[in-house]
């Protein structure tokens, strides 16, 4: 295990290299989670839609909300909460840390 694992944190990027939009995806010991760079803050989800199961990570992004692409559920990054069919459940949200210029994401969901 890396330093960054042991302590239940997720290296995702440097800050410099996650700008404005942009979005990347981590192998989380239980799910891959989308990490993305949204409004000025950084965001984490599990990156899997809670209609089929299937990655939302080529999603449009507006603000705090992104829209799965296959049948257009949307979700609210903060909370996890779905916003419209046809998802009805909630996807998981992770902590974000920043230090050192370092982006890190918690390794677990925290419970909403
Ligand atoms: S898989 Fe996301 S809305 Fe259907």
């Amino acid at each position: 295990m890396t330093p960054e694992q042991e302590n239940q944190w997720l290296f995702v990027a440097e800050t410099r290299d996650l700008a404005e939009g942009e979005r990347r995806v981590v192998a989380g010991p239980d799910e891959d989670i989308l990490v993305v760079h949204t409004d000025g803050i950084i965001l984490a989800v599990g990156n899997q839609c809670s209609h089929q199961a299937l990655p939302l990570d080529e999603g449009a992004l507006d603000g705090d909300l992104i829209t799965c692409p296959y049948h257009n559920a949307q979700f609210c990054l903060r909370t996890g909460e779905a916003l419209s069919a046809p998802a009805y459940e909630p996807i998981s949200c992770y902590d974000i840390k920043v230090e050192d210029g370092r982006i890190y994401v918690a390794q677990e969901p925290r419970s909403n």
